[in-house]
């Protein structure tokens, strides 16, 4: 895909799926702006899309602070004359249920549902102001399911379905569309803290979550988040895309094969 001229933001572009986004951009030849808290990791991110020869900058913005957003949105607006892009990946994955507190709930759907808003909120005028944009909430199949103790996590992705459904419909007179992407298991540094760094033991047993039976790369979302950006998706706002192996199309049955069924002539 052909980025030259554009200018993306991807927030939680510091790791995981939000940088492989970055660098996809950038490979492209769009500028890519990480807005991150990871001042290291933001900086690290961009001195390597700068050596692999692409346009990247870096913004310390925590998602969670509207005028911050708000901010650091003028400012690449005012240095860059536009904004066409935003992909919204920057997450809380504060996991509680019955012992949730009130702070968990405040950080919870302060960064995962007021951030991803005020994100949005804020990329509108410079949007408006070309008379198009393409956004993307990254999700999750977390927004559909029931998983253990995740409260939090998986209201916050449940939200997020709704909202950008809403976000689509008051933008499209804009020429601004809205989508989400909901990534299955990832390979991403939260996955493997949670495997303990050992994706040789814990990839098969996760894998069968998927019809792919394996976990996803982190290049495999940004693609396709970066297709819902491109003009090949120029029909398309208010969608859901799930890139995840197969994994919600899965019923109780898993895999199949503990079950089979012969049928009757
Ligand atoms: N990895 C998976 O398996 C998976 C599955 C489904 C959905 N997702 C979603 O994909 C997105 C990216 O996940 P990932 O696994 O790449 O995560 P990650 O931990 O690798 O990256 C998340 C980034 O968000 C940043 N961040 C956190 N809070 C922030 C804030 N308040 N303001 C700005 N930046 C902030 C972190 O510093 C980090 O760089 C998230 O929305 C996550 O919920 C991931």
């Amino acid at each position: 895909m052909n980025w030259t001229g554009k200018v993306a933001i991807v927030t939680g572009g510091a790791s995981g799926i939000g940088a492989a986004t970055a660098r996809e951009f950038a490979a492209g030849g769009a500028m890519a702006i990480i807005f991150d808290i990871n001042q290291a990791g933001g900086e690290q991110m961009v001195a390597q899309m700068r050596a692999d020869g692409g346009k990247a900058d870096y913004q310390r913005v925590d998602v969670s602070d509207a005028d911050a957003c708000r901010a650091a949105v003028q400012r690449v607006a005012a240095a860059l004359g536009r904004v066409d892009y935003l992909v919204n990946c920057a997450a809380s994955f504060i996991s509680k249920g019955l012992d949730v507190t009130t702070a968990d709930w405040e950080r919870s759907l302060g960064v995962n549902v007021r951030g991803y808003a005020n994100m949005v909120q804020a990329c509108f005028e410079p949007m408006k102001a070309t008379g198009s944009g393409a956004i993307v909430n990254i999700a999750s199949i977390s927004a559909h399911i029931a998983q253990p103790d995740r409260w939090t996590y998986n209201a916050c992705k449940g939200a997020i379905l709704t909202m950008s459904k809403c976000q689509a419909l008051d933008l499209a007179p804009y020429g601004i569309r809205v989508n989400v992407v909901s990534p299955g298991w990832i390979w991403t540094p939260e996955v493997a803290k949670a495997a303990n760094g050992d994706r040789a033991r814990w990839e098969p047993v996760w894998g069968r979550y998927h019809m792919l039976r394996r976990l996803g790369e982190p290049r495999e979302v940004a693609r396709a988040a970066l297709f819902l950006c491109s003009d090949d998706a120029s029909f398309i706002t208010g969608a859901e895309l799930p890139v995840d192996g197969g994994y919600l199309g899965l019923g109780s049955e898993g895999l199949g094969d503990t079950s089979s069924f012969a049928g009757t002539a």
